[in-house]
């Protein structure tokens, strides 16, 4: 872990308009930097930086952050790897802290799993080239496959016999922990005996990108209906099957040397392909690709291509997900390997020279390969023909980085052709799927974007919808929340800071209780513990807490500063004074709005109390309550009115 002191290091050095600089190009608008905006496609900027509050917002798709969440966002870094970029960035030197003891434990479960692993993958090894079962049994399998003794080693296959607990005893003999070994999967426990999970199967062992063995793959020798094909790791402290591509370890540098990841569905595809030296590939286990497999191609190559079978389920499942696949800006090509066969056995039955030619001659376009089934599917009929249109558009409005622009304009060229329809209207489509999109996250957002009154007014159309969306209710929290982090630290009078006397009146009215988001109130009580305990409550220490669901909230909260709006200059000469000189009025204001939420319910609570009650004596008191609550609620909107309160 980095420590504390580094941190607080990197960021007192951290400018945002020097970090978002490094990607986007800004120019200095007012005292706001404007840029267009890296997350969705705009010709006009809409993206703002600012640097008195280190934050950024764009308006035009609703992302804001700070500077460590733009680097998690724009370069899919996590939190800590943004800060080691910052520290590489800003010469800071990275001082390492202690772990914490879930860590610790957790680390400890991943190390033995890793031994136990080792042992295993030894073990299975052994069993294949040097028992009488393995090599008459299952080398003999292999070979009679077409699989060489080298690749076999590199790939470091191998065998458990058919004996219940060969691997179990001898795991158990060496020390192992039972409870580990029934973690990693290779033993089963049923009515307190342990037995060998794998038993009678090939083991291809799964490893991650630097070559230890995450888990297995054990396929079946002998077809046998009854027992699955394979059986694979369980989910454990180091096998997560969405985070892993079989044959990355052994592919990287080809696929790097290449500039081409090739995607199969099983492991034997890998195995079979390296054997003929095409090495950039990996399988994926005949799921669809999930984003971190997707993340991990893309961390060596932008061209992506799946070689499945033609008739293949797994086609389907491959194609799903890859719409975000556009998103994250990846060339996805496919090809489809004909005659029920598939790449193993097509590549056996040509030759290396002639599926490497057949790949290179029969790459398609993904996109357009499946608009082209779409097609064919749909047949004469206009209403499926209609959905097609409509799914293809949607398609490619998932294409959205500024740099793939030109990209999205091909395909809506290429399937405009292939539909026979007019480019102009599929161009239409498209930007209705990314103006819905963008309304989508806007709505998203709209419970995260600055809810001032003052905002609406000021900034475009899309901003009054938002605001519109909100319930004035929390919009009130947010302020509340907005004008504590921003004045809490000045004096409210000669005795005491704004924050002192905010939790003293907030406590004399019990006015806590009242915030109804569960976000709002966690960051008003974390600022009230930071303070007590002499931490800076600033709005910096918030912006920058690895808490990032209360330091996204606080971002958003956050004011920009907006250029003022002509009609208010119209209704003042000279001075127009700005939210600092009139934070008193705003921090009353806004603990104002609080105490009058609390009356109008007393009051709601009264009411139903004032139709139940039966006795004379019971409704005097009641209505007098009322009376009483009305003349404070008229009182509290009297010194609303008259605070000038934007
Ligand atoms: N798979 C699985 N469980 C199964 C079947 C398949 O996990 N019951 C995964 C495996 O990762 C397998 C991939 O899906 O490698 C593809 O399945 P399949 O084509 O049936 O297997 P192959 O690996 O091609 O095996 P073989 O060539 O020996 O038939
Ligand atoms: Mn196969």
């Amino acid at each position: 872990m980095i420590s504390q002191n580094t941190i607080q290091q990197i960021l007192s050095r951290i400018d945002i308009v020097d970090i978002v600089g490094f990607f986007v190009k800004l120019k200095k608008r007012g005292t706001n930097y404007l840029g267009l905006c890296p997350f969705h496609n705009e010709k006009t900027p809409s993206f703002t930086v600012s640097p008195a509050k280190e934050i950024y917002k764009c308006f035009g798709c609703g992302r804001s952050g700070n500077s460590i969440s733009f680097l998690m966002e724009h370069e899919k870094y996590s939190y800590a790897e943004s800060l080691r970029w910052l520290a590489a960035k800003y010469n800071v030197e990275i001082e390492e802290t202690e772990t914490s003891p879930e860590f610790k434990q957790q680390q400890q479960v991943a190390d033995s799993l890793y031994i136990i692993n080792n042992f295993a993958q030894k073990y299975f090894s052994d069993a294949l080239f040097n028992s009488e079962e393995g090599t008459t049994v299952a080398l003999s399998y292999l070979k009679e496959r077409g699989f060489r003794e080298d690749i076999i080693k590199k790939f470091q296959l191998g065998y458990n016999p058919e004996t219940r607990d060969g691997f179990t005893k001898a795991a158990l003999a060496s020390q192992y922990n039972l409870d580990y070994l029934q973690k990693s999967g290779l033993v089963n426990v049923r009515d307190g005996n342990a037995y060998d999970n794998y038993r009678g199967r090939i083991i291809f062992p799964i490893h991650n990108q630097s070559g230890k063995v995450l888990g297995f793959g054990a396929r079946i020798i002998k077809n046998n209906d009854k027992a699955p094909k394979y059986i694979n790791t369980p989910e454990n402290e180091i096998y997560i099957k969405s985070k892993l591509l079989y044959g990355a370890y052994f592919a990287r540098l080809a696929i790097d040397k290449a500039d081409e990841c090739l995607l199969v569905e099983g492991y034997t595809d890998v195995v079979s392909l390296h054997q003929a030296g095409i090495e950039n590939v990996v399988a994926s286990g005949g799921t669809s690709l999930t984003p971190d497999q997707l993340r991990l191609v893309k961390k060596y190559t932008n061209n992506l291509t799946i070689i499945y079978d033609g008739d293949s389920a797994g086609i389907k499942a491959a194609l799903r997900g890859l719409d975000l696949a556009l998103e994250e800006s990846l060339n996805v090509k496919l090809v489809l390997i004909p005659d029920n066969e598939d790449p193993d056995s097509y590549l056996q039955k040509v030759g290396a020279a002639d599926f490497t030619a057949f790949i290179a001659a029969n790459k398609k376009d993904f996109i357009l390969f499946q608009l082209n089934i779409a097609l064919k599917d749909a047949g004469n009929d206009s209403t499926k023909k209609s959905i097609v249109v409509n799914q293809v558009a949607e398609t490619i409005s998932k294409i959205n980085k500024t740099e793939d622009f030109t990209k999205q304009q091909d395909y809506i060229k290429q399937c405009s052709e292939i539909l026979k329809i007019e480019e102009s209207g599929l161009h239409a489509l498209v930007n209705k799927f990314i103006r819905e999109k963008v309304n989508k996250a806007e709505n998203r957002a709209s419970r995260e974007v600055t809810a001032d009154d003052g905002s609406a007014d000021i900034s475009s159309g899309v901003e009054d919808d938002i605001s519109a969306l909100f319930n004035r209710d929390e919009m009130h929290e947010r302020a509340m929340v907005r004008s504590l982090l921003e004045f809490g630290l000045k004096d409210w009078d000669e005795e005491q800071k704004v924050a002192v006397y905010v939790f003293k009146e907030m406590e004399d009215n019990q006015l806590e209780e009242l915030i109804d988001n569960k976000e709002l109130k966690k960051v008003l009580q974390t600022y009230k513990i930071w303070y007590d305990e002499g931490i800076e409550p600033t709005a910096k220490n918030f912006l920058y807490n690895d808490d990032l669901q209360m330091s996204s909230l606080v971002v958003s909260i956050m004011d920009f500063n907006y250029e003022v709006s002509p009609k208010w200059k119209e209704h003042y000469e000279g001075h127009i004074p700005t939210r600092d000189e009139l934070f008193k009025e705003e921090v009353f204001s806004t603990l104002n709005y609080l105490k009058l939420r609390k009356i109008k319910r007393l009051m709601d609570e009264n009411q139903r109390d004032l139709e139940k009650a039966t006795i004379a004596e019971d409704q005097l008191i009641l209505v007098q309550t009322h009376q009483h609550l009305k003349q404070m609620e008229i009182e509290l909107t009297r010194q609303l009115g008259t605070v000038i309160f934007r």
